[in-house]
């Protein structure tokens, strides 16, 4: 049986004074969940989050890492820095850095292998954009994402890998995959990683996940979490997605 895992994604969002608050309510309210849980910060805040996080249930990580390890790379950060300040997760090949900052599969991969070097565990999206799915070429799309980081990796990095399936027309927009059409793309993506001996990574669903459709989707075979942006930033919301998870 998989562990639920269950990711908050601030994105470029909050203050220290506004995180200070946040993260106060998710420890006074977290409680004895069996699901793991984490918060993804912008970079500024990570030791605002080491601080406040430290020796409690919830994990922290970053939003993204730098392909390289360290050097003349302006205004990156790399993943032996977020290993500094105590980061368990890094999320990497958001489509928002995918789409916005032209990111490759390429440098999503490389990003991927310089995040597992440094002992951080990555959360590798995958997703496909609407234009995509109506032209029938999501499996195609999503399997070329994970393919590409797959193959530079051994079998025993593969399995340290978190993987999250967003699809593109589903973030920020309220309009959520049913959880029929999600599962059926977490049941590919299951049979690509177990082809790198990897199945037992968790796949988390990301895209409008809210407490009324948390439960629903976690239950399908392959959904294992919530990589969740929006419902994220209001501690009441993100407690009880972390609850739906179990
Ligand atoms: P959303 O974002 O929950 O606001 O749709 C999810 C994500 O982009 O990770």
């Amino acid at each position: 049986m998989r562990r639920k895992l269950v990711v908050g994604n601030w994105k470029m969002n909050g203050s220290l004074a506004a995180n200070a608050a946040l993260l106060d309510a998710l420890k006074a309210g977290l409680g004895q969940h069996a699901a793991d849980s984490a918060v993804c910060a912008p970079a500024p805040y990570l030791a605002q989050c080491q601080a406040a996080l430290g020796g409690t249930p919830l994990a922290w990580g970053a939003q993204d890492v730098s392909a390289h390890a360290s050097g003349a790379f302006t205004g990156e950060v790399g993943a032996a820095m977020l290993a500094d300040f105590g980061c368990s997760y890094v999320i990497v090949g958001h489509s928002e850095r995918r789409a916005m900052h032209a990111e490759s599969s390429e440098l999503v991969a490389k990003k991927t292998v310089a995040a597992l070097a440094a002992g951080l565990t990555p959360i590798v999206c995958v997703g496909e954009t609407l234009a995509e799915r109506d032209a029938g070429q999501t499996f195609a799309v999503v399997g070329e994402q994970l393919g590409t980081v797959l193959g530079l990796l051994s079998d025993a990095d593969a399995a340290r890998l978190v993987l999250a399936y967003e699809p593109v027309w589903a973030i920020g927009t309220g309009q959520t995959a049913t959880p029929a059409m999600a599962q059926e793309v977490h049941a590919q993506l299951r049979a690509q990683l177990e082809q790198k001996s990897a199945g037992k990574v968790q796949i988390l669903y990301g895209g409008s996940m809210k407490p009324d459709n948390a439960r629903e989707l976690m239950a399908q075979a392959d959904i294992d979490g919530g990589l969740i942006g929006g419902a994220a930033l209001k501690a009441v919301d993100f407690l009880a997605i972390i609850a739906a998870a179990g």
